[in-house]
């Protein structure tokens, strides 16, 4: 079984590349692919580059073009929920995209018609994960992650998304991946680890915590796949 890993962003992806001893890189759809063979397990590693049209059509390449069975995605969020600091690890129970809107028509925030507002990452990844974090003796919170093509720095919009959604972190590629699984029928997980917490500081605290909050997803995601049967 070919598994996917991908992030949005080079440095996401960056400490899974140098964990392997090789990979090859191919060249497709305006994007590089890498392939690779780690403990017996093949992959398809690949960053999408920011949002959710670039991490829509990654998702579906790295499943129809290169026939990946699985897909993780590790990469960092804003925290929303006040319980999430900087490198604290959360997992998406369920995604939605809160700057989806035709509330115009009447339709609640996130939804369009033949949609859904929430898509529900797999819960066999999820159970693998606590798995994980028991084993590291690391505490993952569970939670909902709202994701848009914006990057938010503001408590307004933030407060706003908890309004409509409950939501516990935000970022701007889960759930446009997530409804490319759900409907090419490929189990999926969403891991992040928090890197600001979208207020007005935000995009400094971003550039001072992306690249260590990356690497605490990505080693977390390289601990999960010893354990994903293949
Ligand atoms: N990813 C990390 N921080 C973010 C933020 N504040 N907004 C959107 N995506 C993010």
């Amino acid at each position: 079984m070919k598994i996917a890993i991908m992030g949005a962003m080079p440095e996401e992806i960056a400490p899974i590349l140098k964990k392997l001893s090789q990979y090859k890189t191919i060249d497709y759809a305006d994007n590089t692919y890498y392939e690779a063979s780690y403990k017996g397990i093949d992959l398809v590693i690949a960053y999408s580059k920011i949002g959710k049209v670039f991490s829509t059509l990654t998702a579906s390449t790295m499943i129809q073009h290169f026939g990946c069975e699985k897909l993780l995605f590790s990469g960092v969020a804003g925290g929303i929920n006040p319980s999430l600091k900087i490198g604290d690890l959360i997992v998406a129970t369920k995604l939605l995209q809160h700057d989806l809107d035709i509330t115009a028509f009447g339709h609640p925030m996130g939804f369009v018609p033949g949609g859904s507002v929430f898509v529900q990452a797999d819960k066999e990844l999820i159970e693998i994960a606590k798995d994980v974090a028991k084993d590291l003796g690391k505490t993952v919170q569970e939670g909902v992650i709202a994701t848009g093509d914006q990057f938010v720095h503001d408590a307004k919009i933030k407060e706003n998304i908890v309004k409509h959604f409950n939501a516990d972190a935000l970022e701007m590629e889960g759930a446009s991946v997530g409804v490319v699984c759900k409907s090419l029928d490929v189990p999926f997980f969403i891991l992040r680890a928090i890197s600001d917490t979208a207020d007005t500081d935000a995009s400094f605290s971003f550039d001072e915590f992306m690249e260590s909050s990356a690497i605490i997803s990505a080693e977390f995601i390289m601990k999960m796949l010893e354990k994903i049967e293949h």
